[in-house]
């Protein structure tokens, strides 16, 4: 319930500030303006199309927006893909994106490696992350720290689809990043699943990162954001605490919209 982004003092971590991408004729974000505050989670909601992709592919910098700005921690951000960790910047892909060759332990260290290649101070060992072998006691101690350990060694396809969602989030969460963006991280996840990926989510603030989660799952939104932003058409028709977004009527109509059509 209280207001949380009339702090001066500090910026948020990411500032959208009008932007908008235009795909042709379709203008699939229009002039969205967003901040997501330090140590955060803020979800993001809308129906299918809605343009909630298409948000982090901006934030993200696969495509420049058509109009608008970024800021990252107060300073304009013009991001790109491939120095995306270095940025602080880590996502997690709508489905799971892991490599199939490559064991678990391998597929968390490629989380690592864009930043070792780079000699970058974000991690908490400078100059060690060269190392294979530092690379690899990170990468365990993500595996680790998400309950999934025991499976370094498999390949992601002979695993359970519950445990590849886990490796997937330790892959994204090893850079330690500042700011964590989860696209749909509970699709095709059953009950239990979408609990421990609740609670795993909300101890990521506890580093001062800050979490946009998109989710058609309403009720993960509900329970683990602290702001929610909802989109219809590319358009930000509400944003507000879970209490608010669930009872404001333009967020009910973009949803029954879907369940009519
Ligand atoms: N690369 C693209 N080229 C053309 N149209 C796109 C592209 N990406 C997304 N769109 C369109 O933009 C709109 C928003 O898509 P998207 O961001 O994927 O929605 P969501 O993730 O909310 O389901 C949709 O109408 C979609 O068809
Ligand atoms: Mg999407």
């Amino acid at each position: 319930m209280q207001e949380q982004h009339t702090d001066r003092s500090e910026p948020p971590r990411l500032r959208l500030d009008n932007i908008t991408v235009r795909f042709g004729g379709l203008t699939a974000l229009d002039s969205v303006s967003l901040d997501i505050p330090a140590g955060r989670i803020i979800g993001v909601m809308g129906p299918n199309g809605a343009g909630k992709t298409t948000l982090f592919n901006v934030i993200c910098g696969v495509f420049p927006p058509s109009g608008g700005s970024l800021e990252l921690d107060g300073s304009g951000f013009t991001p790109k893909p491939h120095r995306l960790t270095r940025h602080g910047v880590a996502r997690t892909l709508q489905g799971l994106g892991l490599f199939p060759g490559l064991s678990v332990r391998q597929n968390v260290a490629a989380g690592l490696a864009a930043t070792s290649h780079r000699g970058l101070g974000l991690l908490a060992l400078p100059g060690a992350v060269r190392d294979e072998k530092r690379l690899a006691v990170r990468a365990m101690e993500a595996l680790d720290l998400l309950g999934v350990a025991a499976y370094a060694d498999a390949l992601p396809d002979t695993l359970p689809y519950g445990i590849r969602k886990k490796v997937a989030l330790a892959r994204a969460l090893v850079s330690e990043p500042r700011l964590l963006l989860l696209d749909e991280p509970a699709g095709g996840l059953g009950h239990e699943d979408i609990e421990e990926l609740a609670n795993i989510i909300r101890t990521v603030p506890g580093d001062g990162c800050s979490v946009v989660l998109v989710e058609h799952h309403v009720d993960l939104v509900m329970a683990v954001c602290d702001r929610i932003a909802v989109l219809d058409f590319g358009r930000l028709i509400a944003e507000g605490t879970p209490a608010e977004i669930g009872a404001d009527p333009a967020v009910a109509d973009a949803y029954l919209g879907v369940e009519v059509a």
